[in-house]
């Protein structure tokens, strides 16, 4: 009943269960070497030595391509998002400071280990804090860390960061990409090293595996979909889809082929359009068109994805020579892992349909959004509710332990919806069935938003004088005319 609901009372009593817990639970899962990992609940580790980051736009000086396509994407987006910032805020308020770690290693791993980031907002910080997933995390990153633990599952940024070496005179930077370096690379500013991690799903893992803090529940587990699924043993990795053009990304998913050398960009480009209307938005009224732009292209590429991604087919099924319920078939025909991914218990999709019979008159209607923005109950969604220990529903991270319901689309698989049907006369009926796709409920995004650290200011920096209604993509729409007298 409460699916959709973000219902205070639950959230709050989950809340007090969860605090009580967590003091009872310390080391339950596994002991954990805290000298090993310095960082957790992050698993990640700096190789330390005299080797300073560098910040992004440094980069861009050399690498002018990259840092336009990476520029507006959700990695250099990730600590600045203010859905992110605000589900932060909260943690750290209702848990505790420690669990800030986990959620910055993945969100701005550099701030983490250089110590500069300390608490939610964005006051005060250095552009390598503040462009959370920059070029020096993902080409200083030198190995995992993840072997050392029980599960040996890449999760909460179990990478290490080693962005150079002592030298002889001073520090050495080193960076890691894909190719077999030439004479020239690093135009004297660093040094490179060729890097099998960076061309196989395993160098995004680290990060896109995020367990809870505490008890270890796989909260979101894209590579596990996309390890068990087709696209993996196809050696199609999330590089092959998420670091190419749309038309590359179709050719990589269609027909297995892996992308050309010179077909790869920096996009990073999945399904999350609302962070780029947020950001262009906040370009706007900084009075940066480029940027908005670039930020609109990026909306619609998004939008493009989540069309590519899923089919749909109606069928009628008959029963005693009557047309007694309609059959809609959804499909994953594109996404590497399951559909949806990562935020499976915050992002919907879901099925909207409307039948009809011979005179236009409605038989009925599943899936039409309130007037207050919420699913109706009814819905057929396709994601997952969580809960906490004590079996209620709960949304936030480190209240939920379990999934109490799954129901999300494996890669190249599909999942059957049925709906009862009483045509009474006529011989038709006509069906309309759109697959609908949005972040978040309105309550939740609602929750989150005003729930932003007090230097977020959604008026000054996003013009918003309100939470505005979540934009809804339609994923896929069909029609169909089923007989009413059938076998
Ligand atoms: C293992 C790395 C990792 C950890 C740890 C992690 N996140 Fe994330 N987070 C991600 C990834 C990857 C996504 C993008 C998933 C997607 O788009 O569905 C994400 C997305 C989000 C979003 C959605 C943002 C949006 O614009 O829709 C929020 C909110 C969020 N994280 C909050 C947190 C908080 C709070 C914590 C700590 C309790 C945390 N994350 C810990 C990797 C991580
Ligand atoms: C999320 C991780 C990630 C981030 C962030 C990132 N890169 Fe990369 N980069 C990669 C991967 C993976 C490859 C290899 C792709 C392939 O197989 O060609 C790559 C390839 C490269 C290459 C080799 C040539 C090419 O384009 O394939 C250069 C140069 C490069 N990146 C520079 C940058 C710069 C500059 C930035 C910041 C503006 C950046 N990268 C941000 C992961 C990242
Ligand atoms: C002074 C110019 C300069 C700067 C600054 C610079 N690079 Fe490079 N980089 C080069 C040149 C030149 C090459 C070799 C030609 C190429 O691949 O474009 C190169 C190559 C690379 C490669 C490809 C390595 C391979 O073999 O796959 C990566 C990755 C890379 N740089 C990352 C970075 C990152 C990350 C930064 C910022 C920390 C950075 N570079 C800053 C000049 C620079
Ligand atoms: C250091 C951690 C880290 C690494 C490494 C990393 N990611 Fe991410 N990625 C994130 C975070 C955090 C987000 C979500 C930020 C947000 O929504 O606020 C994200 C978001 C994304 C998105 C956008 C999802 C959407 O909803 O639109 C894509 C696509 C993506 N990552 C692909 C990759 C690929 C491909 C790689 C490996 C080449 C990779 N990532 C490596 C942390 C990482
Ligand atoms: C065959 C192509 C393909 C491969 C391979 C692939 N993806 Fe995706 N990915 C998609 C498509 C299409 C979408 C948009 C539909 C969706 O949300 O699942 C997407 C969406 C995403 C999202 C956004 C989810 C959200 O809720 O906003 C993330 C994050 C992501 N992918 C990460 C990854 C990572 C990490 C890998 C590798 C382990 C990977 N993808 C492999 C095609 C692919």
């Amino acid at each position: 009943m409460i699916r959709n609901i973000f219902s205070a009372a639950v959230v709050a009593f989950s809340l007090v269960s969860c605090i009580a817990y967590a003091f009872a639970a310390e080391d339950k899962v596994f002991k954990v070497d805290k000298e090993f990992y310095p960082y957790y609940p992050s698993l990640m580790k700096w190789d330390k030595t005299s080797a300073p980051f560098t910040p992004p736009e440094t980069c861009g000086e050399c690498h002018e391509q990259q840092y336009k396509e990476w520029k507006g994407s959700v990695h250099q987006l990730a600590f600045q998002d203010p859905v992110y910032q605000g589900e932060l805020n909260k943690a750290v308020k209702a848990v505790g400071h420690e669990i800030a770690r986990q959620c910055e290693g993945c969100h701005s791993p550099v701030g983490v280990v250089t110590g500069e980031v300390k608490k939610p907002g964005i006051s005060g910080l250095s552009s390598i804090a503040l462009n959370g997933v920059s070029c020096d995390v993902c080409h200083s990153i030198s190995g995992v860390t993840h072997t050392q633990t029980p599960a040996k599952v890449p999760e909460n940024g179990s990478f290490i960061l080693k962005p150079g070496v002592d030298g002889k005179d001073g520090p050495v930077l080193i960076k890691r990409g894909p190719l077999q370096p030439s004479q020239e690379c690093g135009g004297g500013f660093h040094s490179c090293e060729q890097s099998t991690l960076h061309k196989q799903a395993d160098l995004c893992a680290s990060c896109h595996q995020v367990y809870h803090y505490d008890t270890h529940f796989p909260l979101e587990a894209t590579y596990n979909e996309w390890k068990q699924g087709p696209y993996a043993q196809k050696d199609i990795h999330c590089q092959d889809c998420h670091m190419v053009d749309s038309a590359t990304f179709r050719r990589s998913a269609d027909d297995f082929k892996k992308p050309a050398r010179g077909e790869y960009r920096h996009y990073f480009n999945g399904a999350n359009y609302l962070l780029y209307y947020l950001a262009s938005a906040a370009a706007q009224k900084a009075g940066d068109k480029q940027l908005a732009d670039t930020l609109t292209e990026k909306y619609k590429m998004a939008v493009d994805r989540l069309q590519a991604a899923a089919d749909m087919e109606i069928a009628p099924v008959y029963r005693n020579g009557s047309l007694a319920e309609l059959k809609i078939r959804v499909k994953n025909v594109r996404a590497g892992h399951n559909l949806p991914t990562s935020l499976t218990n915050v992002r919907q999709m879901w099925l909207e349909v409307t039948a009809r019979d011979d005179k236009g008159e409605v038989l009925f209607t599943s899936g039409t959004v309130k007037s207050d923005g919420a699913l109706p109950e009814d819905a057929r969604v396709f994601n997952s509710d969580g809960m906490g220990n004590d079996f209620h529903f709960a949304i936030d991270p480190w209240v939920v332990t379990a999934f109490s319901r799954h129901e999300t689309i494996p890669p190249r698989g599909y999942k059957d919806v049925f709906y009862g049907l009483a045509p009474k006369k006529g011989q038709k009926v006509s069906i309309e069935a759109k697959l609908r796709y949005r972040q978040a409920d309105q309550a939740v995004a609602e929750a989150l938003l005003s729930a932003v650290p007090k230097d977020i200011d959604l008026k000054a920096i996003y013009g918003l004088e309100r939470v505005p209604t979540l934009p809804i993509v339609d994923m896929v729409v069909r029609k169909a005319e089923l007989t009413v007298a059938g076998k």
